[in-house]
Order: structure tokens, then C-alpha cells, then sequence
């Protein structure tokens, strides 16, 4: 099979270590990817949203199956238009089409969706700026901390929760009179605040039936006891010792099936990952959010843990026989901690000579912004590289990752060093 992943992150990285294992892979490539995707596949200099260029690439190499990282070209419609594409339709897209990536591309969307559909999730109400007095009044009528959401995209930024109710009142005019998040914020939701631990659930779906993969917990905020400002995530952790099995039946009842039994109502045919943002209250679980994609840096703890071979799953998506695949997974934790630039997520720089790469044992390192030069890999962003490690629980995991990262340098890295404080006296 030959397969092209798009991304350039630590997510795509684990997916290709993943694929890269497959008996069934023939030629794998990246695009644009990065210093570390290229060493078990071929990275391709084709950005994510240069559609033309992703299908005379396709078409080329004889790509069967397109596997698409992030959310933007999912939210674009790239999968419709690999459909609606003579050359392209026989291609399979791992990734929904544009009106099932709705579900991340309007949180509009998917709150009326979930209302619809009675599922669990936080109380809310939208708003333009053609009723903004309602809006106001709306935030009256809720007790601190107000949660304001931009509808669209808006890189990770769009939410907003604040303590005073003046400033909620400001943010929420900025955003749909003065365009604060961009188009993204024309529309704004306004929603309840939930007070509880988060987690998150990642489902495969061909449309018609779903494989639960296991449960992660990511760490968001930049500094140690989840501290200062949010970034793309710090670290992960899988499997979530509170997510016992009493906790995910509830998830899968009052949450997955009544999602996949949505969408084929909606006569939505979604095909790829679903990314359950959850938050449990008093051991309820409620959605936060839904992507359309896998999370990252949770991918590089979920995905280690899979132990079948993940081509067979994308076949049965393809070919709407998922139900007849089996999946297995690694007994053990997985733990991942992040390394990043210093100064991110503010300023930071990059080109920065990455060393100790090679000292490493027991743990595996996904690459999230590298590149290479020469002999030498330098960093390229924010996120640089993460260390997975496995360990019979997570003490153990932690251990081996904070072991093998103390290995590896670059001028002003920085990383966590609490990544799981939270969550080891709970197993
Ligand atoms: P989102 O982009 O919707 O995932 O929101 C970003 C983060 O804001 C989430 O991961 C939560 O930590 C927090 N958040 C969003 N909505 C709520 C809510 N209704 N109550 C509490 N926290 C929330
Ligand atoms: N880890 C959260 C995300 O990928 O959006």
C-alpha cells in the first residue's frame, strides 16, 4: 500500500512509526513532515493546504490512502475533494469530509449537534454581533467564570475564560464586532463553566461502526502544576486511572454511540478519528469539545499503545469492515513529555543544534518540529521533540522518559518536569 500522511507534528510522526510497521506498507510518505518522519518514510516538500499539489503528488505516486493529520484541510474539505475527483475518488481519505470536520470547524455546530442528540455537555447559547444585548444578558444570568468560545478555527486561541463579568462582556464584543479571532469569532458560543478533570477519547469510525482506542490526558499549560499560559500540550499520559470501566461504559453510551448514531442521522458518512474532549464531573463525563482528528501530544501515547497493525483498521474505514477488525492494545503506560523552545509559547528561537539524540534506550523520540542539516538536527518551532516511554505503570513510564530527556540538549530547551503529578497517587 502506499500511504500519505499530511502533517509535520509529533502526531504524524507516531502515525508513521505506526505505519511504517505495517506488513502492508509499500512506500510512506510525508508531507511536509519533518527530521523525524522522514527517517521511517519519505517527507515531501507539499504543504497541507496546497490541494493541487497533495493531488498531482497522488496521482503520481499511486497513493491509495490519504491519511490527514490535522484539522484545517479535513475542515477545508479535502476529503471532498478527493471524492469528487475522477482520478482522486479511488483513493481512501482517512479524515471526514467537510461537514462532518464541522464538528471542530463550528462550535456552533457541534453544540447544536450534541443538543439534538442529548448529549452530555456543557449549557450554552451562541451569539453575532446583531444580538449582542442578549448576550450581555446572558452573562448576567451565569456565575463566574464565563467561558466564551469563537466558533471557528482560530489555532487553538478561540477560548477564552474569564472571572470578571465587564471583561467577559468586552472579549465577547471585541470578538463578534471587531473580528478579535478573525471570521472565527463572527459567531460566538457562550457556555457554562465545568469544574472537573479533563481526559481525552479517540474513536476510528467507517461511518457505521467504531473502535474505542485508549484514553489519554494531555497537560496543556506551559508551567509545572498546570501553571501559566496554554500551549499545543506539554505532555500526555495513557491509560487515565480514573477512566475505570464503569467511567468509559458511561462515556460510551451517553457519549460515543449517540455521536456515531448522530452523524449517519445528519447523513454525515464520517470516516477517521473522532477526538472526544472530556471533562468529568463527579464521575459524569461531558464533552468539551470534538476534533476531527487526533490529538496531539495524546497521538504519541495512544498510538504506541496500539499493537495491531493500524493499516488494517484504515482498510476496514475504507472499506466500511471495521467491524470485523480486531484491535489490540499494549497493557502497558505509555507517558510523553515534551520538549520545547524556550520562550515558547511566546517568542522563541529556532535552528538550534538538537544533540544526544542518539544516547537513547527504552524510550522512543517523536520529532514535532525538526529539521535536518547536514549531519546535524536542528529545532524548528515551538514544540520540539517529545520522549515516549512505556513502564508497567506510570511512575515507571515517567521515569524512563524524564531519564532519557535529561540525555538530550539544545541551547534554552525547556520541559515540564510534573508531566502525570497529578494522576500517579490516583492508580
Ligand atoms: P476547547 O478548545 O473547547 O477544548 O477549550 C480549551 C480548553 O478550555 C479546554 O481544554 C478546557 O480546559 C477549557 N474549557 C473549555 N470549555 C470549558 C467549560 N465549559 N468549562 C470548563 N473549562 C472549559
Ligand atoms: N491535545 C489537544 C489537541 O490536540 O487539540
Amino acid at each position: 500500500m502506499n500511504v500519505l500522511v499530511l502533517g509535520s507534528g509529533g502526531r504524524e510522526h507516531a502515525l508513521c512509526w505506526k505505519i511504517a510497521q505495517s506488513s502492508q506498507i509499500d512506500k510512506l510518505f510525508i508531507a511536509p513532515g519533518n527530521a523525524g518522519t522522514n527517517q521511517v518514510g519519505i517527507n515531501v516538500d507539499i504543504q497541507v493546504n496546497e490541494f493541487d499539489k497533495i493531488r498531482k503528488f497522488c496521482i503520481e505516486e499511486k497513493v491509495e490512502y490519504l491519511v490527514v493529520g490535522p484539522e484545517q484541510p479535513l475542515v477545508d474539505g479535502i476529503a471532498d475533494f478527493f471524492a469528487n475527483d475522477p482520478e482522486l475518488a479511488k483513493i481512501s481519505v482517512i479524515g471526514p469530509n467537510k461537514k462532518g470536520a464541522q464538528l471542530e470547524g463550528s462550535k456552533d455546530f457541534s453544540k447544536q449537534f450534541m443538543s439534538k442528540y442529548n448529549i452530555p455537555t456543557a449549557k450554552y447559547q451562541s451569539f453575532t454581533k446583531d444580538n449582542l444585548e442578549q448576550g450581555y444578558a446572558f452573562l448576567d444570568s451565569l456565575k463566574p467564570p464565563y467561558v466564551l468560545k469563537a466558533d471557528g478555527l482560530a489555532s487553538g486561541k478561540g477560548v477564552l475564560i474569564l472571572n470578571d463579568l465587564n471583561e467577559a462582556k468586552d472579549e465577547l464584543r471585541q470578538m463578534v464586532e471587531e473580528g478579535k479571532f478573525g471570521a472565527a469569532s463572527n459567531t460566538v458560543v457562550i457556555e457554562e463553566f465545568l469544574d472537573g478533570i479533563e481526559l481525552s477519547v479517540f474513536v476510528i469510525t467507517d461511518g457505521q461502526s467504531y473502535k474505542i482506542l485508549p484514553e489519554a490526558k494531555d497537560y496543556k499549560r506551559i508551567g509545572e502544576g498546570d501553571t501559566g499560559l496554554n500551549t499545543g500540550g506539554m505532555g500526555a499520559v495513557s491509560p487515565v486511572p480514573f477512566a475505570d470501566t464503569a467511567f468509559m461504559d458511561k462515556i460510551e453510551n451517553q457519549i460515543i454511540i449517540p455521536t456515531i448514531k448522530g452523524l449517519r442521522n445528519e447523513g454525515i458518512d464520517y470516516r477517521g478519528f473522532i477526538f472526544f474532549g472530556l471533562i468529568s464531573v463527579k464521575r459524569d463525563p461531558f464533552v468539551i469539545e470534538y476534533n476531527c482528528r487526533l490529538g496531539d501530544p495524546e497521538t504519541e501515547v495512544v498510538i504506541p499503545r496500539l499493537k495491531s497493525d493500524i493499516l488494517e483498521l484504515f482498510e476496514g474505514v475504507a472499506t466500511q469492515t471495521l467491524s470485523e477488525r480486531d484491535v489490540v492494545f499494549d497493557e502497558r503506560t505509555a507517558s510523553c513529555v515534551m520538549m520545547v523552545s524556550g520562550g515558547y509559547p511566546g517568542d522563541y528561537e529556532k535552528e538550534k543544534n538538537i544533540n544526544g539524540l542518539n544516547g537513547i534506550y527504552d524510550s522512543i523520540v517523536f520529532h514535532a518540529a525538526t529539521k535536518q542539516d547536514g549531519p546535524t538536527y536542528v529545532t524548528a518551532g515551538g514544540r520540539v521533540l517529545c520522549v515516549t516511554s512505556y513502564g508497567r505503570n506510570q511512575e515507571r513510564a515517567l521515569e524512563k522518559t524524564y531519564d532519557n530527556l535529561e540525555k538530550i540538549s539544545f541551547e534554552n530547551a525547556y520541559y515540564r518536569k510534573d508531566i502525570g503529578f497529578d494522576l500517579v497517587e490516583m492508580e
